[in-house]
């Protein structure tokens, strides 16, 4: 008999709607049982949009709830590390979004607590779900591109410039794009090229947004709407990223523009969030040409996800939830983990000290110690 996962939901905004309740939808080991949210409406409201589940407004219920297997938690980024720490105390597995934490320091406990326990962990970087992500990974893999000499990544989105709530303040998110975006293209370049051994960063702020949808006033944003960084990677190869969300005219229902490349010695290839079902690739001397992603690429293995159903952009987030049951019925470690979670954290830590200080960050990580 098939083993059932069931899973208790943190945070019912969002992310948990658009992604994380179709992924348990579409895959028949997983249940959603219970939900926390400290908005009531927002809960009765999900009650309608979800189905039944248990509702509480204290995700301690959830980390103590007898019938949860294991915790989504899709809440502001400064309540991660708490409440991950407390699923993991009652024994959860737990998929968390990025950023892990508001700082490698919190990431990095967050991993050491989930590996010490022995329970699955996941950090939600949804983008390497995408299949022509998951074609260009295996071109790299398999040295189809040759030796890797160099990574390219560009997100650029139309977002309003009036208040973000609490994604627009240090003490709730953090950063801003940088945490937001970049950091998910921090974590897919060391996926596909390993580690990052050294970056110069920078970020840059374009709007107070101060003021709300509605128009009324509030504190101003103190984080960045810009970030950019180039990098080395200790293969050897180099890397340049930049990320905004208000780049005026890349609104594309809410898709915003993306681009990702890998260049090597016998080759490139190319992902665009906005068509993941093909991909770019010239190989051996031939031109760039746009290829379709081969069908054993376009979802994850075993996933009963029909590929060609739904709108392409969004449709592929929902493997991550497979993934994450997947790991937790056969025992073993979920890709991405809150490992990838937190060295991606150390990377973007690092942009933001190297645009303090204007100079070049060498990473060191110890993830184990
Ligand atoms: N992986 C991705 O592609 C992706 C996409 C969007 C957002 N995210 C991440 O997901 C998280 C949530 O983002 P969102 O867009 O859904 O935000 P959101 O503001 O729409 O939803 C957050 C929800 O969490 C609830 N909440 C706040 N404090 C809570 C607490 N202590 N316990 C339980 N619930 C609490 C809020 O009431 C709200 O309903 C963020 O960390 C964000 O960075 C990831």
């Amino acid at each position: 008999m098939t083993q059932s996962v069931r899973i208790g939901i943190i945070g019912a905004g969002a992310v948990s709607d658009y992604h994380h309740v179709p992924g348990i939808n579409i895959d028949p080991r997983a249940e959603l049982v219970a939900v926390c949210d400290p908005n009531e409406t927002l809960l009765e409201q999900r009650k309608s949009e979800w189905g039944e589940f248990d509702a509480t407004t204290s995700y301690q219920d959830i980390a103590d709830h007898p019938n949860v297997d294991a915790v989504i938690i899709a809440t502001p980024n400064f309540t991660h590390r708490e409440i991950a720490l407390a699923c993991l105390a009652g024994d959860k597995h737990v998929m968390c979004e990025k950023p892990l934490g508001l700082n490698y320091e919190e990431s990095k406990e967050m991993y050491q607590a989930a590996r010490d326990r022995n329970l699955r962990h996941m950090t939600a970087f949804t983008y390497r779900f995408a299949p022509s992500m998951r074609y260009v990974r295996h071109l790299v893999k398999s040295g189809a591109l040759g030796e890797l000499r160099h990574f390219r990544s560009q997100r650029f989105l139309d977002w309003p410039e009036t208040s973000w709530g609490w994604r627009q303040y240090k003490k709730t998110a953090g950063a801003g794009d940088l945490f937001d975006m970049t950091i998910h293209r921090i974590d897919f370049a060391q996926d596909l090229l390993g580690p990052i051994k050294s970056i110069c960063g920078a970020v840059a702020q374009f709007a107070p947004r101060d003021k709300t949808a509605e128009g009324q006033d509030c504190p101003p944003s103190e984080v960045d709407d810009w970030s950019s960084l180039i990098g080395q990677f200790e293969n050897g190869a180099v890397g340049v990223w930049e990320g905004s969300t208000l780049m005026k005219g890349y609104h594309n229902d809410g898709f915003g523009y993306e681009w990702a490349e890998v260049n090597g010695s016998r080759g490139s290839a190319a992902y665009q969030l906005t068509d993941p079902n093909n991909v770019l690739v010239g190989l051996n001397g031939n031109p760039v040409e746009k290829m379709p992603v081969p069908d054993e690429f376009l979802v994850i293995e075993g996933s009963p996800r029909k590929p060609h159903e739904g709108v392409p952009s969004t449709v592929f987030r929902y493997d991550l939830v497979y993934e994450f049951v997947s790991a937790i019925v056969e025992g073993r470690d979920a890709i991405p983990g809150f490992d990838h979670g937190a060295s991606a954290q150390a990377v973007a830590d690092a942009v933001l000290k190297s645009h303090d200080q204007k100079t070049w960050v060498d990473l060191d990580i110890d993830l184990e110690n």
